[in-house]
């Protein structure tokens, strides 16, 4: 009965650790950096990216492209919010200039989230 106790909780710890590390935010962020900085406030085809968690809505400094849609937003770019829009930018703001399908996983959004958090 113990050994089996053990067991199910070593196969929940390689369950959890292998759910947490499984996916790298850096090595996702290969999916942006076509069209985002995240090193450098410098804009490319997207605004750059630095600090993102946390900032305003359409508020990089230089960057002139931003849609309607994303200047009268309003919000803050929380986790939550970050969350929804990597899942599906238009789904979010239809009128949205980020021309991105977005990211099925939830485990890819929490990873590249950390990310830029360290950013
Ligand atoms: C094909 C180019 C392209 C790709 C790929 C892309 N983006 Fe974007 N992104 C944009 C553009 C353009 C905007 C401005 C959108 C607007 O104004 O509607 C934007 C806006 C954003 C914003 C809002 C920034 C602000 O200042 O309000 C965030 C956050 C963002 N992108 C994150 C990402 C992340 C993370 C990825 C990778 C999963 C990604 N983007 C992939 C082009 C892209």
């Amino acid at each position: 009965m113990n050994f089996f106790k053990l067991l199910s909780f070593l196969f929940l710890i390689c369950f959890f650790s292998n759910n947490a590390f499984s996916a790298d935010g850096k090595k996702l962020f290969t999916k942006c950096k076509a069209c985002h900085n995240v090193d450098a406030e410098k804009n490319k085809v997207g605004p750059h990216l630095v600090g993102i968690v946390g900032r305003k809505a359409a508020s990089a400094a230089g960057y002139t492209k931003y849609s309607k849609a994303l200047k009268e937003s309003g919000i803050v770019w929380d986790e939550a919010n970050l969350d929804k829009w990597l899942t599906n930018p238009k789904g979010m703001y239809p009128g949205t200039k980020m021309i991105y399908p977005g990211l099925k996983s939830a485990d890819d959004r929490a990873a590249l989230i950390e990310y830029l958090k360290t950013k």
